[in-house]
């Protein structure tokens, strides 16, 4: 009997590979490199199913000109690359990896929210340039993270993980904004405040960005919300480029109206805004918050247990069309 075809847009694990060849006629990509979107489709005209790692568009475009695809695997939480309700009317199914990723992304955020706030990257560089001659009470002075108001925009899992490491870990005020109020018992969990966007933007210290991207998200953050911040304020963006103006924001850094930014992800990502790479107090990560290799791994587990699910099976883990279905 011939088995499905699938394409493994970018190169993962080769026991993943190994686990799908198990299933499928899979098709690597063995140069690992971003394929266009002409190249992407013209793979994907044989295909039934695709294992995608957030940096493939998957269109409506796409759609009408491959038919015989029927399920899209994403190896990441977010999914802004996917038009969902493009999919859903052409009966393709989409699915995420989400949950393996909540602690490890947590953990990053606020390693990014510790670099940021207490300089350690800019430091770093300081001494790496043989800077360093003499001591002097305010070299490199950051802010404290304990004991001080951190604001998180976008409570999810990850948004939680993080306001649970700053309540408990650090004895930090918990304030969020999120599109609906959680309930009492996760606010309680997460000893964690419900205000409005504007009211944590004027009261937090650190204010930590985790919300998804969609059209309503875009610059969530831009000139406007910066200027109602502290100019003591950090700012964290773990959430997609995008969410934050980032070129409002390397003027406002400039102008030191915030004190520090620690940023994952941008607009246009793998470029960034040149702005931002000439400002000192930014720290500047290449989206790499999920990047542990258990984490890694778990995340293309889950997107290829998806495809076994869906295309073997009948029951995918993670849908996010699940009306495709029915
Ligand atoms: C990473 O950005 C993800 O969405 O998993």
């Amino acid at each position: 009997m011939t088995k499905p075809r699938i394409l493994v847009a970018r190169a993962i694990f080769p026991e993943v590979i190994e686990r799908l060849k198990q299933h499928f006629d899979v098709e690597p990509n063995l140069t690992d490199e971003l394929l266009s979107k002409a190249q992407l489709t013209e793979k994907l005209r044989d295909k039934v199913g695709v294992f995608t790692t957030g940096g493939e568009r998957i269109d409506a475009e796409l759609l009408a000109a491959c038919p015989s695809l029927k399920i899209c695997a994403n190896m990441a939480v977010g999914y802004n690359n996917f038009d969902v309700p493009a999919m859903t009317a052409a009966g393709v199914l989409g699915t995420n990896a989400p949950d393996v990723l909540t602690e490890t992304t947590a953990d990053f955020g606020f390693a990014l929210l510790m670099a940021t706030a207490r300089r350690i990257s800019e430091s770093e560089h300081f001494l790496r340039a043989g800077k360093w001659t003499r001591w002097s009470y305010d070299m490199f002075a950051g802010s404290d993270i304990h004991g001080s108001t951190l604001g998180i925009i976008g409570m999810g899992r990850i948004g939680q993980g993080i306001a649970k490491r700053g309540a408990l870990g650090f004895g930090m005020k918990v304030l969020y904004h999120n599109r609906s109020r959680l309930d009492s018992i996760t606010e309680a969990e997460c000893k964690a405040r419900y205000v409005s966007k504007e009211e944590l933007l004027k009261t937090a210290d650190h204010v930590v960005l985790v919300v998804p991207y969609s059209a309503a998200s875009h610059h969530t953050i831009g000139a406007a919300e910066l200027a109602l911040m502290k100019p003591t304020a950090t700012l964290i963006n773990i959430a997609r480029g995008g969410i934050v103006d980032d070129a409002a924001l390397a003027k406002a850094l400039r102008e030191k109206r915030i004190a520090a930014a620690g940023l994952d992800v941008f607009e246009g990502e793998p470029k960034v805004h040149p702005n931002l790479l000439t400002v000192p107090n930014v720290v500047l990560t290449p989206h790499i918050a999920s990047a542990t290799l258990p984490t890694r791994l778990a995340m293309a587990n889950l997107a290829a247990d998806n495809l076994i699910g869906f295309l073997v099976n009948g029951k995918p883990l993670t849908p996010l069309n699940p009306e495709v279905l029915a």
